[in-house]
């Protein structure tokens, strides 16, 4: 091999960066050992421990979590003090491992990241094709990693900020609306939702009888089973009318059919009904989204979205990244005639459809 053309010090920092994404990627199984066997919340709980220490609280091996240990403290997942051979989870660190309220929570990104290995045979045989992975039959529980992924960023939001961000809708919801939540998935969003208004009945609709199951055992949880209903439904062709408010979190851009939905979800509205659409944030070309949080995308879009979408009929495939120029031209096909971002953040970008 010739390396005549070889630059150093850009080769250095290249290495330097896949020391860097190779020590991510095995964080995977380390950060998901931590959190099945709930280590982080220990930690969190009794402070600074030492192995032996943590073997007694987590009733675990002593060798096989000094390894794990030394991995999490040359991770800066958690510190080490070497004058008392304690390691303590720090309250920034505690926020992204062990409080599961936290807006940046991200046990879920690994449960992600997880999934998405899962899904490469099925996917790498896709590409050949180009055909789709049907959503119920991807890898592992992807179901429960999206969801547990998105609730920090539902739960944080929501109510407090994208709700508010939509023109007359939170009076609406306080006196009694109707509302449907589109491709609800495992249902945080509507339980959240019916939580906060109680005088407001919510359905939730989802294709994949698995979710629908799951999100109507959530709601019975969170005690708010009398408000919030779910039903198997195509965003296309769903049975209820007349709402005041449609939502749909993260998954227009998985639909096969997004323009068929935006269509239908209009005819299923109030003439002053308002469609709520959180998408992934995205800039409307590939150079403004060659970034950290579009890397992310990019790989959930390649590994679950696009599988998803050309699983279903039309299959248009427009990707977590299409940006709100598609999004829009997506939406305004269905009949709406004002389309706006109301509101965003890091993550998403929220828009607000009027009839
Ligand atoms: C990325 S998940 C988001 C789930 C949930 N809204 C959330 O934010 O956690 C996408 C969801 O869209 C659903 N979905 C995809 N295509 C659909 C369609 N054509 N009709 C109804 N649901 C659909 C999937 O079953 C899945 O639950």
């Amino acid at each position: 091999m010739s390396t005549t053309n070889i630059d150093e010090g850009k080769l250095n920092a290249f290495i330097g960066q896949m020391l860097s994404d190779l020590g991510g990627a095995s964080s995977i199984a380390m950060a998901r050992m931590g959190d099945a066997l709930g280590l982080y919340k220990i930690i969190q709980a009794k402070g600074p421990m030492t192995s032996i220490e943590l073997a007694n609280a987590a009733k675990a091996d002593e060798r096989y979590l000094r390894e794990w240990l030394s991995h999490q403290a040359a991770s800066n997942y958690l510190s080490y003090d070497p004058a008392t051979t304690k390691f303590a989870l720090p309250p920034e660190q505690a926020m992204v491992f062990a409080d599961e309220e936290s807006p940046v929570y991200m046990m879920g990104g690994f449960d992600l990241m997880a999934a998405l290995l899962d899904n490469q045979p099925k996917v790498q045989t896709a590409f050949k094709a180009g055909s789709g992975v049907a959503w119920g039959d991807q890898a592992g529980c992807m179901f429960c990693a999206v969801a547990r992924f998105f609730r920090p960023g539902y739960h944080n939001n929501l109510v407090p900020a994208w709700l508010p961000a939509l023109e007359g809708v939170v009076p609406k919801l306080e006196a009694g609306a109707r509302v449907a939540d589109v491709g609800c998935g495992h249902g945080w969003s509507t339980v959240l939702m019916a939580k906060a208004f109680p005088k407001s009945q919510f359905v939730g609709y989802d294709f994949h009888p698995d979710s629908i199951r799951d999100a109507t055992a959530h709601a019975a949880e969170h005690g708010v089973g009398a408000n919030a209903k779910f039903e198997v439904g195509l965003a296309k062709d769903y049975g209820g009318k007349d709402f005041d408010l449609v939502t749909c979190f993260d998954c227009l851009h998985d639909m096969g059919d997004p323009k068929g939905a935006a269509a239908h979800i209009r005819q299923s509205l109030k003439p002053d009904g308002t469609w709520m659409i959180v998408e992934p944030m995205a800039g409307d070309t590939l150079q403004e989204n060659l970034n950290p949080v579009g890397r992310l995308y990019y790989a959930g879009s390649t590994m679950i979205c696009l599988p998803t979408s050309r699983a279903q009929e039309v299959g248009a495939a427009l990707g977590a990244q299409a940006g709100e120029k598609k999004l829009q031209e997506v939406i305004r096909s269905g009949g709406f005639s004002r389309v706006r971002r109301a509101t965003e953040t890091p993550f998403n970008m929220i828009l607000e459809a009027r009839p």
